[in-house]
């Protein structure tokens, strides 16, 4: 499975250095200059995603290279590895079969001789008559009233991809439902997303793969006491509860019937969950064909990442320049701005699945590299950027490759002035933002335009900075499910190229562990024996000192 040979000794990473040196001082002007067809050449088109990747600082050379170093890695038996059950999640012996979620009836997928996708179709039944039993207002709450909010409980990916999915396809949802999404333990996240909901019409769907995470225990509990304070009688749980988790123990301690608890397994990541029965707020919210077509296009993208020739295939190609600026330009973040309001939450949910997954420091056999591994990504959906951060982008002293996400079609198509739409003016400036990154403007062009000479070197753009454009045609549930699809494949073949495991997240747990010792001295009644370092004690100290004088 993969490949033993460490990363550097890998031949094709020896030419990629050479190459590297050899095309980081072109400039993208002169490469596309040097070929007229460029524009269209570094292109490739699957599944109604045109990905435009001329504008990015390689040549021909360079994708043969890195397509060479994807099969040096191991890549293709690392896909069906993952494809096929076996535990590529080796530091927690797990398989890793998010594919599974999306595998549409009658397909098989294996796990130990057992096929996993029966029991994924059953649970989605299942996900599928309550949803519908919610949405038509069978489902009553205790006192017979209709349920009209629904709050997901939880954290991390058992939050984000929810909220993400749920702004992403607010246009295909009902509503006359209220979704809230509460995730934070600090109080005013539950307080706030509480505060104008009747307890008689709210369900919760406390959504934990372990239930034992303490944000999202700790705010079920309060939810519970929110609700049996309003409606007083211990029985009401049954009716504004639900579960998704894969404990049932600790669902059933926590007091509701593992009857109204939806289950998955430990082979789902939590950061790939979003369509496992953590999805269950956003079939609530569209309902389980919308939720249907939403998984056709995971699927769609699966098959395509599974069967596709490297050089055409979508994953592949993002997940490589990824590792091409991480490595051979050293740039430590990667932008995601998506042209699409809908789309605001993306950049937030892609932090999770991209760092969580690649920031790593050993490989998988726990030797320390010696190349840099996941950046930081981050973005916020575009025009709104352009008047923030974007200055830095432009003319700032770091490199910073971008991914640009652009629809053909707008979900509200509203007139602008001069016989252009907002659609218009919104893709207008997806291209422009492109094209002034990547060719820039010279001091001669400056001086041409009459600015006064003091004032050319500001008003210099040097360009050569990359980005890819991902063009699509309209957001459907079908379309996220293959965007979101993309990413967590361009993931794992980032992760493959660093020899790293993309499963597991160790580096969470000695926060976690702290933070329960920290919490038991922040609340002793006796003061506490602290043996934290000189910071820390203090901190506690004063912390407990002010609340003393407020109490
Ligand atoms: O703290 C990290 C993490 O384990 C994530 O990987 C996970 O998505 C999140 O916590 C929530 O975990 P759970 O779904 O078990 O509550």
């Amino acid at each position: 499975m993969g490949n033993d040979v460490p990363l550097r000794n890998r031949t094709a990473w020896a030419q990629l250095e050479e190459h590297a040196a050899a095309v980081s001082p072109q400039h993208l002007r002169d490469l596309f200059a040097a070929d007229p067809e460029r524009g269209t050449t570094f292109t490739a088109e699957a599944l109604g995603i045109y990905l435009d990747y001329s504008k990015n600082r390689i040549d021909a050379d360079t994708i043969r290279l890195l397509l060479e170093l994807a099969e040096q890695s191991g890549l293709r038996e690392r896909i069906e590895a993952m494809f096929t059950g076996e535990r590529i999640n080796v530091t927690e012996d797990r398989a890793v079969l998010h594919v599974a979620l999306r595998a549409p009836k009658g397909e098989q997928i294996l796990l130990d001789g057992i096929d996993v996708v029966p029991a994924v179709h059953e649970v989605l039944g299942r996900m599928g008559e309550f949803a519908d039993s919610v949405r038509s207002g069978r489902w009553r709450g205790h006192t017979g009233e209709k349920i009209t909010n629904i709050v997901n409980i939880g954290i991390g990916g058992s939050d984000l991809g929810p909220v993400m999915a749920y702004e992403a396809l607010r246009h295909y949802s009902d509503r006359d439902l209220t979704l809230r999404f509460v995730s934070n333990v600090d109080g005013t996240d539950f307080v706030e997303a509480t505060r104008d909901l009747d307890p008689a019409q709210t369900l919760f769907i406390v959504s934990s793969k372990t239930f034992t995470t303490l944000e999202t225990m700790t705010n079920a509990a309060t939810a519970r006491a929110w609700l049996l304070d309003a409606l007083g009688d211990k029985s009401a749980v049954a009716k504004h509860f639900v579960a998704v988790s894969t404990n049932t123990d600790a669902v059933a301690e926590f007091g509701i019937d593992p009857m109204n608890m939806f289950g998955f397994w430990d082979w789902v990541g939590g950061r790939y969950s979003m369509d496992s029965a953590i999805g269950l707020s956003t079939m609530l919210a569209v309902g389980p064909d919308q939720f249907g077509e939403l998984l056709a296009g995971f699927h769609a993208m699966d098959e395509h990442f599974r069967t596709t020739p490297f050089g055409a295939n979508l994953p592949v190609l993002l997940g490589l320049l990824t590792v091409w600026y991480v490595d051979f330009f050293g740039t430590q973040t990667q932008a995601v701005l998506p042209y699409d309001q809908y789309l605001k939450r993306f950049p937030a949910y892609l932090q999770q699945l991209t760092m969580e997954s690649n920031g790593k420091h050993v490989t998988l056999s726990g030797e320390h590299v010696d190349y840099s591994t996941g950046p930081v990504y981050w973005g916020e959906p575009g025009t709104n950027g352009q008047h923030s951060f974007y200055q830095l982008i432009h003319q700032g002293t770091e490199l910073i490759p971008v991914d640009f996400l652009g629809f053909t079609h707008s979900l509200n198509p509203l007139p602008a002035a001069d016989g252009a739409t907002h659609h218009d003016l919104l893709t207008a400036n997806v291209f422009a933002q492109s094209e002034a990154l990547a060719f820039g403007k010279t001091a001669d062009e400056v001086r041409a335009e009459g600015t006064a000479e003091e004032l050319v070197p500001h008003r210099v753009f040097e360009g050569n900075r990359p980005s890819n454009t991902l063009l699509l045609d309209r957001l459907t549930p079908y379309a996220l499910g293959t965007l979101v699809a993309l990413y967590e494949h361009s993931v794992f073949v980032q992760g493959t190229i660093w020899s790293v495991n993309s499963f597991d997240q160790w580096g969470v747990e000695l926060g976690k562990v702290l933070a329960k010792k920290v919490a038991g001295e922040l609340s002793a009644t006796t003061e506490p024996a602290l043996h934290h370092d000189s910071s820390t004690n203090a901190l506690i100290s004063r912390y407990r000192t002010a609340r003393q004088q407020e109490d």
